[in-house]
């Protein structure tokens, strides 16, 4: 049985006194003892409030990036794998479309960033998916693969086991428009299939969009292990609706 998990990316949102608030309104709802996992990933200097916020709860800690780079240098602005487990980090999100799209991270660079996550000791969150214009000439499937592979190609088979993917479709995040579950579970049962063996154990979230309203019928499809969930993670009730669904 895969375990479903939620993970909340605030992206590049957060204070030190909303996510206070964020945490004890969301603590006083998601309380007892529950079978899917909750995560959350602040903005990376929030990270060592959120740890102490959450140091009694069941909800694990995320960080949006890392760097390559395993060893610590000169390398301004960049934070190591290392210093983000320091900091009671379990995951880490890797290969968001807004860091492919915005800062040009490539395939190998990707690649490169999910191996100093498991030096690190994390579990890296693999994100994947399409575009647009992708999806309308019928590339999808060869996009994922494509994106996959690369990192594929560079893990021995315990790493395999430990990854967790994201499939985000980009023409779904922060648009409003979810793909439907049929759309999604297609693309997420292909996911598993190159995963090989490692398939029937790896996690696969679905990302884009991801509402209350929407979260019973995606993680009803077979596929479909959880959710990495942006806009609607920031109101801690409506984030909540969403982690009851996958509980
Ligand atoms: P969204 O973002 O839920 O706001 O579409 C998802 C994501 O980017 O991870």
């Amino acid at each position: 049985m895969r375990r479903q998990l939620v993970i909340g990316n605030w992206k590049m949102n957060g204070s030190t006194i909303a996510n206070q608030q964020w945490v004890s309104q969301f603590l006083g709802l998601w309380q007892g003892v529950h079978r899917a996992e909750v995560a959350v990933a602040p903005p990376v200097v929030f990270l060592p409030q959120l740890a102490e916020l959450l140091s009694r709860s069941d909800v694990a800690l995320a960080a949006q990036d890392l760097s390559s780079h395993a060893k610590p240098g000169a390398y301004t602005g960049e934070v190591s794998g290392a210093m983000l487990a320091d900091c009671d980090c379990r995951y880490v999100i890797i290969g968001h479309s807004e860091r492919r799209s915005y800062h040009l991270e490539s395939n190998r660079l990707v690649a490169e960033k999910v191996i100093a996550a498991f030096d690190s000791g994390l579990v890296p969150v693999l994100c994947v998916g399409e575009s647009l214009e992708q999806r309308e000439s019928g590339s999808t499937l060869s996009v994922i693969e494509a994106q996959m592979r690369a990192v594929l190609d560079c893990l021995d088979a315990e790493q395999l086991k430990g990854l967790v993917v994201a499939y985000e479709p980009v023409w779904a995040i922060g648009t409003g428009k979810t793909a439907s579950p049929e759309q999604a579970q297609e693309v997420h049962r292909f996911v598993r299939a190159t995963l090989g063996e490692a398939g029937s154990t790896v996690r696969i979230l679905y990302g884009g969009s991801v509402k209350a309203s929407s979260a019973d019928a995606l993680f009803a499809q077979e596929d479909i292990d959880g959710a990495l969930v942006g806009g609607a993670a920031l109101d801690a009730e409506e984030f909540h609706r969403i982690c009851q669904s996958a509980d």
